[in-house]
C-alpha cells in the first residue's frame, strides 16, 4: 500500500475542489491510500504554521502533492507559511525521495499561475524529492480550448474559473478537473513505480 498525501490551502473552495479531484484520482489506482490535508488560516500562531499531525502524516507519506491559490502571482502566504514551517523536514530530508507534485488555481486565464509551479517545483528539489508533470498534451491539439490539460500546462496542474465575487458556491472548469484527477492517478502510480524499484547498493 503506497500513501498519497494532498497537502493545500483554499480560501474560496476552488483549489478544494482540485484537491479532491486528485484525491479522487489517486483512489483510482488499486493500492493507494489517500489523505486530503487542508492547511488554514488559523493554525498560523504569531506568524508560524503550526501542525505536528500534518507534518507526521506528510513524512509517513510516499508522495506529497502541493495546493495553493495563486495570489498576487505566486504561493498564497497561509501555504507559504505552511512549507516555511515544514523546512523542519528539510533539515533531516525527511522528505527525500518521496514524490512530488503541484497544482493551483487562479481566476485570470495567465493569472501568473506559473509562478506558483515554479515555486512548488523548487521547494520540493530542495526536500530531495521526485517532481512529476503533468503528462497529458493540451486539448488544443485535439483542436480544442476545452478539456483535458485546456491550459496547456505541464509543470503542475492548473485550473481557472472566475472569482465569485457574489459570495456564491465554488465551481471547478470541468477540464481542469479532469486534468487534476489523471493527475491523481499518474502520482499514484508514480508512487507504486518508485517504491517497489529495488535500489542497487553503490560500490
Ligand atoms: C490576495 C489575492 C491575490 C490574488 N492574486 C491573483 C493572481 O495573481 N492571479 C489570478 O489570476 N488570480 C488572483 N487571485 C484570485 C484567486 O487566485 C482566485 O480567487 C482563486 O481561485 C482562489 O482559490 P480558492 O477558491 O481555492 O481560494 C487573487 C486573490 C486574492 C484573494
Amino acid at each position: 500500500m503506497t500513501t498519497v498525501a494532498i497537502v493545500y490551502f483554499s480560501g474560496s473552495g476552488h483549489t478544494h475542489l482540485m484537491a479532491q479531484a486528485v484525491a479522487a484520482g489517486a483512489s483510482q489506482v488499486e493500492g493507494t491510500k489517500v489523505e486530503l490535508l487542508r492547511i488554514t488560516g488559523e493554525q498560523i500562531v504569531n506568524g508560524r504554521w503550526q501542525d505536528d499531525r500534518i507534518l507526521e502524516q506528510l513524512s509517513q507519506a510516499d508522495a506529497i502533492v502541493f495546493g495553493t491559490p495563486t495570489y498576487m502571482g505566486g504561493v498564497a502566504a497561509q501555504f507559504k507559511a505552511f512549507l516555511d514551517a515544514a523546512s523542519t523536514a528539510w533539515f533531516t530530508q525527511q522528505w527525500k525521495d518521496k514524490i512530488a507534485g503541484g497544482f493551483t488555481h487562479s481566476s485570470s486565464l495567465s493569472g501568473d499561475k506559473q509562478g506558483t509551479l515554479i515555486y512548488l517545483s523548487i521547494n520540493a528539489a530542495q526536500h530531495s524529492m521526485i517532481w512529476v508533470g503533468v503528462g497529458d498534451l493540451p486539448s488544443i491539439y485535439q483542436g480544442k480550448t476545452d478539456g483535458l490539460n485546456r491550459l496547456g500546462s505541464f509543470l503542475g496542474v492548473m485550473g481557472q474559473s472566475a472569482m465569485n465575487l457574489s459570495g456564491g458556491e465554488a465551481m471547478l472548469d470541468s477540464g481542469d478537473r479532469l486534468t487534476a484527477e489523471k493527475y491523481g492517478q499518474r502520482i499514484a502510480q508514480a508512487a507504486q513505480r518508485w517504491s517497489l524499484q529495488p535500489i542497487p547498493a553503490l560500490a
